[in-house]
């Protein structure tokens, strides 16, 4: 039986005790009603697109928060652009508020504003994220870091975002680790010299793509897997480490999704990471 939803109550965030124990332990924090209001302007973000249709998202990054994807006037795409320039904000109150553990330890990356509704089409099994994953990025490798995301649904029509939540990190890991193949240390350096890879591919990285795809590519886990089906609703914004916490995106459009770093030793226990978790099952360090 899977569980992995952590409501957290207003009594909850009031009371100001830590949360990163149930997040560390693969939950999904759920926030019911937390505040973020558009202005009259930026609900024409939730009628139609603002995106140029050539990538899958629209989103700020670096510094400068320079928007990419995004289509509509010069006046529309800043206003998208302070949009997420709140939402960043705003994810970044949250995690100070309910995570104070992880205070000047974490970075925060990538906002994203997701329009279109979720991919079904028959695509190439490796970017069909309806299929369970742990996600894991090719060309960018995340090492002693861990992934945090804050979703927020905010369709305007009643739209659930629907999810599939998938079984315990270590039990996955128990089943596919034996039949992934051997890490290369020769490879990587050359993944990273020829730029491929913007650093070097660590034994951790190449362990979790290579569960990123066995886990896709595995038609009976994916039917038969233990698995929880989960609807957010518009309004509600949920917090998970999505490098530990199997999920598929099976519905859903128009939602905010912030990307966070955290680096494994900032943790309140760092035994709980997925770098620590496949050490252990390897029964040595990683490479
Ligand atoms: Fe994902």
């Amino acid at each position: 039986m899977i569980s992995p939803i952590h409501t957290v109550s207003a009594a909850e965030m009031q009371a100001g005790r830590s949360l990163a124990g149930a997040l560390e332990d693969g939950a999904v924090l759920l926030f019911p009603d937390l505040d973020f209001p558009f202005s009259d302007f930026e609900r024409r973000f939730v009628e139609r697109p603002f995106a140029d249709g050539k990538a899958k998202n629209v989103n700020i990054r670096g510094a400068g928060a320079e928007l990419r994807g995004a289509a509509g006037s010069p006046e529309e795409q800043e206003a998208l652009r302070q949009l997420l320039i709140r939402y960043r904000r705003f994810s970044e109150e949250l995690i100070a508020r309910v995570l104070p553990d992880y205070a000047g330890r974490i970075s925060f990356a990538g906002t994203s504003y997701r329009p279109f509704e979720v991919d079904k089409r028959k695509m190439s099994w490796r970017r069909d994220d309806t299929r369970l994953h742990v996600d894991a990025f090719p060309s960018n490798p995340i090492g002693e870091k861990r992934i945090l995301r804050v979703f927020r649904n905010i369709n305007p029509s009643g739209l659930t975002r629907h999810w599939r939540v998938g079984e315990d990190f270590g039990a996955m890991a128990d089943k596919f680790l034996p039949k992934l193949p051997g890490y290369s240390p020769l490879s990587a350096r050359l993944l990273a010299a020829l730029r491929i890879t913007k650093a070097r591919r660590s034994e951790y990285d190449h362990l979790m793509l290579h569960l990123h795809d066995a886990l896709k590519q595995d038609e009976t886990y994916q039917k038969d897997a233990p698995q929880a089906e989960v609807h957010f609703q518009p309004g509600q914004t949920w917090v998970t480490f999505s490098d530990l916490v199997m999920h598929g995106a099976m519905g859903g459009r128009y939602m905010l999704e912030q990307t966070a770093y955290l680096p494994v030793a900032a943790q309140a226990d760092p035994d709980k990471s997925p770098q620590r978790i496949l050490a252990r099952k390897l029964g040595r360090p990683l490479r």
